[in-house]
């Protein structure tokens, strides 16, 4: 949520925004009644810009909200400004609900056989509320919103399911329905895949399918949502190559109305676009391209691909990987000489005609284990939850040509970092 200073920073001449202000511009903008034209020029210079972002960490036991500021001469700050009491061990993912102000959080339950799932009032000093707390299956990993709002799909991981629930008026959640699923044999990599491992929970552009990538069975899992109830249908799933692993995927619609699914598989450590076609009660997918996730170079041993995010212009697939320190970084600590191993993110160029993408950039992440990132709405600033560094970083990207550019903020915060989202 950005904070009243804001509109100080924000509400000035047209002429003067061209300064360092086209983040700003991007994301806010500025009625008659903020317009702060009498105030003096001094007043608008000192003041800053500011938004919170949401981070869930292993064996903390709490969400800690950050606030990311940018002062007027273009450098930005990250600050702890809440730890919140999440009442859950194991916190692994955060979703922020698009139709209101609630975050939803995962714990992966790692010391009970159950997992549990909150939802939460956000505010903009960064207070979360619980609203509602429920045991779920075991080990979610992923959310997803869907039915406009009133439907949330939770991929189990360690519970081999899928779970779907009803979003109330209150801002909580109840229980619909759950999809436990089981393998008859081990799959190619039988220490990964020796049960389904569903990796996320995705809704289609449509509002109409929930997909969810298996990373233990190599499928993608499709259910229909009915948008009278919410209620999920099992569809017919799609197989991926064997020992692929699928985990992370991004849809994107091309301005002449073509769909294509980005997937990102962790065992494969591979990135594939396919064409989906929609069906009755059913959706095809055709692969258009496929690539290791390293693009040009070979895949390091021990590598692990992990997240998939489309860039708000739709132009550019971003992806990451971990446990390859390709890159050694300066020390974010200025007086620390010893530099700092770096895991790696990755942009691709898309084609909109064909869905194949370019590799585009090899960047550094930040640190170990960029297990996932998110982008703010301009597509300026990308936010990497760094889980073995224990660390969130701001990375600038620049918006025309796609790239990841320097590190413009971090913060350490303790335990394993699993997400870190924005509240814009
Ligand atoms: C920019 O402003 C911030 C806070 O207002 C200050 O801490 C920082 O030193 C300034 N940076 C430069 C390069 O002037
Ligand atoms: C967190 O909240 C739970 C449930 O309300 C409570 O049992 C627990 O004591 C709280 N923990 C802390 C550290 O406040
Ligand atoms: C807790 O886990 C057990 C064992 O997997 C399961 O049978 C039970 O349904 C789970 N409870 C909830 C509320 O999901
Ligand atoms: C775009 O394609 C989807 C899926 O086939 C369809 O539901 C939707 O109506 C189409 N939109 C337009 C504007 O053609
Ligand atoms: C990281 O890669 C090494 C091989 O380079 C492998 O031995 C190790 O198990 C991997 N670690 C993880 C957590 O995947
Ligand atoms: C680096 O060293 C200078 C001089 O001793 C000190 O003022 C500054 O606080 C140090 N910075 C950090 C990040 O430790
Ligand atoms: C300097 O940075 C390295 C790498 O992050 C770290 O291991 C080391 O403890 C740091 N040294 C000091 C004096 O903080
Ligand atoms: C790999 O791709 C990158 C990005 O397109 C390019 O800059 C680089 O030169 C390529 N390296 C090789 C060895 O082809």
């Amino acid at each position: 949520m950005w904070q009243a200073p804001i509109f100080a920073a924000f509400c000035l001449p047209t002429s003067l925004r061209s300064f360092g202000f086209a983040f700003l511009d991007s994301v806010l903008t500025c009625s008659d009644t903020m317009r702060l034209q009498h105030l003096p020029l001094a007043a608008l210079v000192a003041s800053t810009a500011a938004v919170n972002l949401y981070v869930s960490s292993y064996t903390y036991g709490e969400i800690t909200s950050l606030k990311l500021s940018k002062s007027a001469n273009g450098s930005y700050t990250l600050t702890t400004v809440a730890t919140n009491n999440g009442s859950s061990p194991s916190p692994t993912w955060l979703e922020k609900d698009k139709y209101k102000d609630i975050v939803y959080g995962l714990d992966e339950g790692f010391t009970s056989p159950n997992g549990s799932l909150s939802s939460y009032k956000t505010s903009s000093s960064g207070v979360l509320t619980q609203i509602d707390r429920h045991l779920t299956l075991g080990g979610p990993v992923s959310s997803i919103v869907y039915n406009g709002g009133k439907g949330l799909a939770v991929a189990h991981y360690g519970g081999s399911a899928l779970s779907s629930w009803a979003i109330l008026e209150t801002g909580g959640v109840k229980l619909l329905q759950t999809f436990p699923f089981t393998l008859t044999a081990p799959g190619t990599n039988p220490a990964r895949q020796e049960a389904p491992h569903l990796h996320e929970a995705l809704v289609d552009p449509t509002d109409s399918f929930i997909i969810s990538p298996d990373l233990g069975a190599d499928l993608l899992r499709v259910f229909t949502i009915d948008p009278k109830t919410s209620v999920l249908t099992p569809s017919t799933d799609f197989s991926t190559p064997p020992g692929s692993g699928p985990r992370h995927g991004a849809f994107l619609v091309t301005p002449s109305n073509t769909t294509y699914f980005f997937l990102v598989s962790e065992l494969g450590n591979s990135v594939t676009s396919y064409r989906v076609t929609y069906g009755d009660k059913t959706l095809g997918f055709e692969e258009v391209f496929t690539s290791g996730i390293y693009g040009n170079q070979t895949i390091p041993d021990g590598a692990a691909a992990a997240e998939a995010v489309l860039s708000p212009d739709s132009k550019y697939l971003l992806t990451s990987s971990r446990n390859a320190t390709l890159f050694q970084i300066p020390n974010f600590n200025p007086n620390n000489s010893t530099k700092i191993p770096s895991d790696t993110l990755q942009s691709w160029v898309i084609d909109h005609k064909t869905g194949k993408l370019t590799f585009h950039q090899l960047a550094p992440a930040g640190g170990s284990f960029p297990r996932q990132f998110s982008v703010n709405k301009a597509g300026t600033l990308a936010a990497v939850g760094l889980q073995e560094s224990a660390r969130v970083v701001i990375v600038e990207r620049d918006v025309k040509d796609g790239t990841f550019g320097k590190f413009v903020a971090e913060i350490d915060v303790p335990g394993e970092v699993t997400s870190v989202i924005w509240d814009e």
